[in-house]
């Protein structure tokens, strides 16, 4: 597989890294100084670009790959509102798109247990408040991560309790739907804790809690390797197909 790294910074580095030892070959580097060079030309003889940059930035490097037609894995984030526009023109061009909040095999386990807890609190009517934690290093610009968000859409979408989620960040600037108060969040809302402290790469932690009792699902990543692992694993996957795919796929 001939690879396009798109942000060379802690996880392009780490990425080039894995696509050596499985045997690729890294033919381009994008990074901020030859940005310009993210075209059709410098792509033509990429399988796929893999794309971690900045919230600003992901988008219209995305686009850029799609339009070139390009194959394209994805992880930036705290920009996906504008992800399912981005999926529609890699449909309409009959292109190839991966995006996915965390490439960790183990977070995604965590998403289907999540997923599961809540349907399975939801069929018993049992009280339990729920409430998310996501703490990671003091470099991560975006809160919450996607990560968390991705864990309050899978009680959101299973739990009637929780109708929508809002942001506890203090000190955190570009918070999305920010509450300064969590203890005043309304019982429909469920509320995400975020913190930004030394290396930390990742550590999520779903509470439920009753009156009487508290289940905690809580996942911590080690190292970024098994993120870029993942990153470059979904690469491969993409390599000759046709479509908008996510970590529901590659795990099936
Ligand atoms: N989905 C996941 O599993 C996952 C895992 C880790 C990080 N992330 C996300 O990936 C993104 C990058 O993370 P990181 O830790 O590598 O950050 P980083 O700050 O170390 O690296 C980002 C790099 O992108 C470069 N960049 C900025 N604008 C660019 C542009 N227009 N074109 C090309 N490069 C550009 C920067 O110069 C920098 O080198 C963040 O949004 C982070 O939250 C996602």
């Amino acid at each position: 597989m001939k690879a396009a790294i798109i942000g060379y910074g802690k996880m392009g580095r780490e990425i080039e890294q894995i696509l050596k030892e499985r045997g690729h070959e890294t033919a381009l580097i994008i990074d901020t100084d030859n940005a310009a060079e993210l075209d059709a030309a410098h792509l033509t003889e990429t399988d796929v670009a893999i794309e971690f940059t900045t919230p600003q930035t992901a988008y219209d490097n995305i686009r850029t790959c799609l339009e070139a037609g390009t194959a394209v894995v994805s992880g930036t984030t705290g920009w996906t509102g504008r992800l399912p526009e981005l999926q529609a023109l890699c449909r309409e061009r009959g292109g190839a798109m991966f995006y996915a909040s965390n490439y960790c095999l183990g977070v995604n386990l965590l998403f289907r247990l999540n997923r599961e807890l809540a349907a399975m609190i939801e069929r018993l009517h049992a009280t339990y408040d729920v409430r998310i934690k996501e703490i990671h290093h003091t470099q991560k610009k975006d809160a919450p991560s996607g990560t968390a968000i991705t864990l309050a859409e899978g009680v959101i979408g299973n739990l009637t309790t929780k109708r929508t989620w809002v942001n506890y960040a203090p000190g955190i600037e570009c918070a999305a739907n920010r509450t300064e108060d969590p203890a005043a969040a309304a019982p429909e809302q469920l509320v995400i804790s975020s913190v930004r402290e030394g290396t930390v790469p990742g550590t999520h932690t779903v509470s439920y809690e009753s009156e009487d009792d508290v289940l905690e699902l809580r996942h911590t990543i080690k190292n970024r390797r098994t993120l870029a692992l993942g990153a470059v694993v979904a690469a491969e996957f993409l390599c000759g197909r046709k479509g908008v795919f996510g970590m529901e796929d590659l795990m099936q």
